[in-house]
């Protein structure tokens, strides 16, 4: 299976925290055989052809970080842009990380998150959420890898379940270690 990513930072890809996360996210996913293609919001010049593999891609995930308690306006301005698919197999997953660790602070977006899908004609496929990646870009070696490392695991769920449901991060937390910090 194909997953079309899109990276909806205004961060350059060497600068993102959501680059770094998604690099693990997608070893993870693809360990299973499947691809990923990844597109960046930021390449302000290749809007046209991410409309088009929107358009043309029936699943996809949506990777932003957690810009004052919402989606950054990058994203806003892009999915204003959009026109909803007629045929409704198009499934959206999203991953969304924050800066700081409170828990709290991610639901609202998830709630917006939730309601998204639907308005674009498509069926929502579940959001990942975690806190405390403020410093992923700032750190080097065995400490980002440690940040980034739980991702991986997570692309490999994503990849068996094709959905981020509520039980995921239970289920995930019995059999990675790692997980514990995933809300
Ligand atoms: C303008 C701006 C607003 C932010 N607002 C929040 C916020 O409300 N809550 C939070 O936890 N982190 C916040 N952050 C931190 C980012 O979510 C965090 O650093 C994230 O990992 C950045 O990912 P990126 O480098 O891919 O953009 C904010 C960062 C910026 C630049």
């Amino acid at each position: 299976m194909n997953l079309l990513i899109i990276s909806c930072t205004p961060r350059i890809k060497e600068k993102s925290n959501t680059d770094k996360i998604l690099d693990e996210f997608k070893k993870g996913y693809e360990s299973y055989g499947n691809t990923t293609e990844t597109l960046y919001l930021y390449k302000r010049n290749e809007w046209e052809t991410i409309r088009k593999k929107f358009y043309e891609n029936d699943n996809i995930l949506f990777a932003l970080p957690l810009y004052v308690e919402c989606i950054p306006g990058i994203m806003a301005e892009f999915l204003e842009s959009l026109k909803p698919k007629h045929k409704n197999n198009t499934k959206i997953g999203f991953l969304l990380q924050g800066g700081f660790g409170e828990a709290s602070q991610l639901r609202c977006c998830e709630s917006y998150l939730e309601t998204l899908p639907s308005l674009l004609g498509c069926e929502y496929n579940g959001t990942l959420l975690k806190g405390n990646m403020f410093a992923v870009s700032f750190m080097d070696g065995k400490i980002r890898k440690k940040m980034v490392e739980p991702f991986y695991n997570m692309g490999k769920y994503y990849a068996q379940n094709n959905y981020f449901n509520k039980a995921c991060k239970e289920k995930v937390k019995q059999k990675f270690v790692n997980f514990e910090n995933f809300i």
